[in-house]
């Protein structure tokens, strides 16, 4: 029932707990605006440590209650936690019990701990919601199959999808396709969130697509992605279309970067739609010692590693 992304720490009749994590794009190119209004996307998303926690309780009359240490976010019915509780209620509820839907509705309190920043181009959100899918329909003792947690995690959210198999993935079209990707490094990240969130919408309606843009799927086919960290692989291989998008309105990103390789990243990136900046370490230690120094500058700041599972 759960996904390999979604270590249960404890289970218990009464109450569920589980790990969301980040994701960075180790690679993201926008092939072009789909008549849906989407953009049809070529990505290499990669999961990280970072990551919130969220515990789910059974309540009765399908309350869905949510509360969270960040006293900034929403925790109404515009909370993706909340959206996807509501979700599972609508599509499973009245199937499960072979009723109207009012006749059996599961509630939950869910309690959510925000260690991920918002708007930053990291998936919190996102992970959250496949979490929330994950968790409740295990509270809730709903069979739902892969196809099923699919496309309802598609509902919410373009990036939820690859939240629910984790890893290392190709994730293509608008982030539906997900090609899990045998990636065997453990790398070392340190992530900046610069005080500020960028609107994926605005990221994406900022973005002007070259005509001759087309499948990027040649030029990182030769990429061995087994190979362990180097710095000339790592230069040619992070890429972000959305940083043009993005960086001339907030000139910090680029900024962000360039520390993080003095720091002696072996390369840094824009992490989707932004804020968020990464920068990959030789190693743990490196990584930590560019954390603490890069912190008195930007206190939101993150050592992470890969997470396989
Ligand atoms: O799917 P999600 O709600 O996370 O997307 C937020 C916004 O980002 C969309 O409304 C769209 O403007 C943009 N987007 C896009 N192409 C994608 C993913 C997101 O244009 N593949």
């Amino acid at each position: 029932m759960f996904g390999p992304e979604c270590c249960i720490i404890i289970f218990m009749s009464s109450s569920i707990k589980l790990k969301a994590c980040a994701k960075l794009n180790l690679r993201l190119e926008v092939l072009g605006k789909r008549p849906d209004g989407y953009h049809d996307l070529w990505s290499v998303f990669h999961l990280v440590t970072l990551c919130d926690e969220l515990e789910f309780q059974p309540l009765e009359n399908g309350r869905i209650v949510l509360s969270c240490n960040d006293g900034h976010l929403p925790v109404n019915e515009k909370n993706l936690a909340v959206k996807a509780a509501r979700l599972l209620q609508r599509s499973f509820g009245s199937k499960e019990k072979g009723g109207s839907q009012d006749d059996w509705l599961p509630g939950a309190k869910i309690t959510l701990t925000k260690n991920i920043p918002v708007g930053a181009g990291l998936g919190g959100g996102s992970s959250d919601a496949a979490a929330a899918l994950q968790g409740l329909a295990e509270l809730w003792g709903l069979e739902l199959s892969g196809p099923e947690f699919h496309d309802l995690a598609l509902e919410l959210g373009s990036d939820v999808p690859f939240f629910l198999t984790g890893g290392t993935a190709l994730v293509t079209g608008r982030g539906e396709n997900i090609k899990p990707l045998d990636w065997k490094q453990t790398c070392h990240f340190v992530i900046v969130y610069p005080g500020f969130g960028v609107s994926t919408a605005w990221a994406y309606k900022n973005l002007k697509i070259p005509l001759t843009k087309g499948p990027g799927f040649s030029k990182i086919i030769n990429y061995d992605l087994s190979l362990g960290p180097d710095h000339g692989w790592w230069s040619g291989f992070l890429h972000n279309d959305l940083e043009k998008a993005v960086i001339p309105s907030h000139p910090q990103i680029d900024q962000i970067k360039q520390r993080l390789v003095q720091s002696g990243a072996l390369g840094a990136l824009m992490s989707g739609s932004g804020s968020s900046v990464f920068g990959i370490f030789p190693n743990a230690e490196a990584a930590r010692q560019a954390a603490s120094d890069l912190k008195k500058t930007w206190p939101c700041c993150f050592y992470a590693s890969s997470r396989k599972s």
